[in-house]
């Protein structure tokens, strides 16, 4: 099987990426407790630059210091010491020739770490919290109403994080629009129960997200990527679509279009491209964000999946592709394909997104038998 297309060059944003291969965002819960990246994530993140993705988007990154972080030891950029742990990151990753945007994120009513929450409404979230996360259990609280106050606190810390990674090094910022998180939970009507300019119809839905977007493309120099991440499914509600399908990803898409976002990411977060992007009609949800708004368009979920990739690529359903777990069990996935060798297969205890990098490197070091062939380098 020709595996062609994803090794194509391609521009974003005036940067030239060496192929279409771009590793998913995963959160590693392996910051200092401050927040502070540490020396293992400069290794993690340079094997997938050595091991040939073009992009690397990182891990959740919380962006304030008063409702955002969603998880312990995740990681911040909202001081200049969390700054300069993430310059060493960019630097490690830059070594290599690959671009590394951060991906900026607010939990929204989703915190795994804070008793008290915002959100659009204050509606209860569907499910519990994660058990084998370290941090709080039990149901999600009822979030407060964001008030106006609360909008500007948010949008404020997305610029300063976007300027705080622009400093770091970092070639662009996704904003994490997925997922069941803050953005998201504006966009889905049962989270959104506003009655003001933030809720009702699609393009209110989408307000606050186009506003974030517009203020931080404002704030960061030429050239600085900021792409958004969507998706359909939720951690919380992994069955969770768009209610009406296409025609609401049509909808989605069409108010998105006028925002010429640097990039679209949409993704499958459950790990099945079909079962979560595929509409009934045939047509799909990178397919329609990318004949839409005419952006680039990542896809992801699966993926690994060769075949499914190429004919992404090919029918021009997506222009690159995140891989997720496929990467964490092998850095060097790009590398691998290239030379027509077998990724390792990944299991269940590598890819729990409850794993730390400690985690991660212990199950693969008992997979590989020690071999540093298989080792992800940390
Ligand atoms: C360990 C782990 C952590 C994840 N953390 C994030 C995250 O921080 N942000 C995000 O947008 N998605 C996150 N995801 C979802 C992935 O980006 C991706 O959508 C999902 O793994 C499906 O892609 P795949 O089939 O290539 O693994 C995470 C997934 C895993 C496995």
């Amino acid at each position: 099987m020709s595996t062609n297309s994803l090794f194509n060059q391609i521009q974003l944003e005036g940067h030239q990426l060496s192929n279409r291969l771009v590793v998913a965002p995963m959160t590693r819960r392996s910051a200092t407790s401050a927040g502070v990246p540490t020396e293992a994530m400069v290794d993690y993140y340079q094997a997938f630059a050595r091991g040939g993705f073009s992009l690397i988007i990182t891990e959740g990154i919380y962006t304030d210091s008063l409702f955002s972080q969603t998880d312990l030891n995740q990681p911040g950029l909202v001081n200049e010491e969390q700054m300069e742990g993430w310059k060493k990151v960019a630097a490690g990753v830059h070594k290599s020739d690959a671009l590394i945007i951060g991906q900026l994120m607010h939990g929204g009513a989703l915190s795994q770490c804070s008793a008290k929450t915002i959100a659009p409404s204050a509606v209860q979230p569907k499910g519990l919290r994660s058990t084998e996360k370290d941090g709080l259990t039990g149901p999600f609280p009822i979030p407060k109403e964001m008030s106006e106050e609360d909008l500007s606190d948010v949008k404020k810390g997305y610029v300063q994080a976007a300027l705080l990674a622009s400093k770091a090094g970092f070639d662009g910022v996704e904003l994490h629009s997925a997922n069941g998180y803050l953005f998201d939970q504006f966009l889905t009507p049962h989270t959104n129960l506003r009655t003001d300019r933030y809720g009702g119809n699609t393009y209110n839905r989408l307000r606050f997200l186009m506003e974030v977007y517009t203020a931080v493309k404002e704030a960061v120099p030429a050239k600085f990527i900021v792409g958004i991440r969507l998706s359909e499914s939720k951690v919380n509600d992994l069955r969770y679509r768009w209610p009406g399908g296409s025609t609401a990803a049509v909808e989605i898409f069409t108010v998105l279009k006028g925002l010429h976002a640097d990039y679209l990411h949409i993704a499958a977060e459950g790990g099945n491209w079909a079962r979560e992007c595929l509409y009934g009609d045939g047509s799909s949800s990178s397919g329609l964000a990318k004949k839409i708004t005419g952006v680039p368009i990542i896809a992801n979920g699966g993926l690994h999946d060769v075949q499914i990739a190429e004919s992404l690529i090919s029918s021009q359903q997506a222009d690159l592709i995140s891989i997720g777990r496929a990467a964490l069990a092998n850095p060097d996935w790009p590398r691998r394909i290239a030379e027509g060798k077998s990724p390792i297969p990944f299991f269940k205890e590598l890819i729990k997104p409850s794993l730390t990098l400690q985690h991660t490197q212990a199950v693969l070091e008992k997979l590989a038998g020690n071999s540093s062939g298989n080792r992800m380098v940390l």
